[in-house]
């Protein structure tokens, strides 16, 4: 059974004609852009989609998603992954480095909801390292924070690439790890606080519904 499908394919379905989408990235989203295509086809819907990254848009493109963007709408509903999802509904994201757009996006959305397979799942956030988008120039001086903050920071290195990691928008990714994160909202608003931090992966007081993707069916929490 692929859960990630399920939760994906859920979530396109809550979709309806006429509304402005914003399109998620991850694994997971790549299947709601799927059936979000299919069913803008099938039932001649008149959608239009904003990405939350390069691949997002090209994923619109390949599913026939007609595209727009924040300059022309507000969004009705944004559907996204995440990397873990506690109990309150708070996130972290940026497994992929998307997290800046995403967060512009899903936060702005009226209604907002996560597609999830059951193993994104946890008590507490801090497992899974928060991804900092970073100004590269202030590398040095962003880890020495986080060393002093308690982090383990990292910079994340590019995979068929040498070197690191450079997002959509032209930033370093620093992987900070803290393993048990007490106060979310807290910690999300002080490392935006430190220069050079674009945007972190911590998501709270954003999320409507969450479409988590379990062996025995979808689980609307
Ligand atoms: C992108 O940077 C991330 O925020 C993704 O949305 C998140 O990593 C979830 O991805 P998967 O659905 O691939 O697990």
């Amino acid at each position: 059974m692929n859960l990630k499908k399920n939760a994906g394919y859920e979530a396109a379905n809550e979709i309806t004609d006429g509304q402005i989408v914003g399109l998620g990235t991850g694994s997971t989203t790549y299947y709601f852009i799927e059936k979000l295509g299919m069913r803008i086809k099938k039932e001649e819907m008149e959608i239009m989609g904003i990405p939350t990254s390069y691949q997002s848009r090209l994923l619109a493109k390949k599913f026939n998603i007609p595209l727009t963007s924040l300059d022309e709408f507000d969004i009705d509903v944004a559907v996204d992954g995440a990397d873990e999802v506690d109990l309150n509904k708070n996130l972290i994201k940026g497994g992929g480095a998307a997290h800046t757009l995403e967060k512009i996006i899903d936060y702005s959305a009226e209604k907002f909801i996560v597609v999830v397979d059951e193993s994104k799942l946890v008590n507490q956030l801090g497992n899974f390292p928060v991804p900092l988008e970073i100004i590269p120039s202030s590398y040095r001086l962003i880890k020495n924070i986080l060393l002093n903050m308690g982090s383990k920071p990292e910079i994340r290195m590019g995979k068929r690439k040498d070197g690191p990691v450079i997002t959509d928008h032209g930033n370093f990714i620093i992987d900070a790890e803290f393993n048990v994160i007490d106060e979310p909202n807290l910690l999300e608003t002080e490392l935006n606080s430190i220069p050079g931090v674009v945007e972190n992966g911590i998501f709270t007081n954003a999320v409507d519904a969450v479409f988590v993707g379990t062996s025995k069916g979808i689980k609307k929490i």
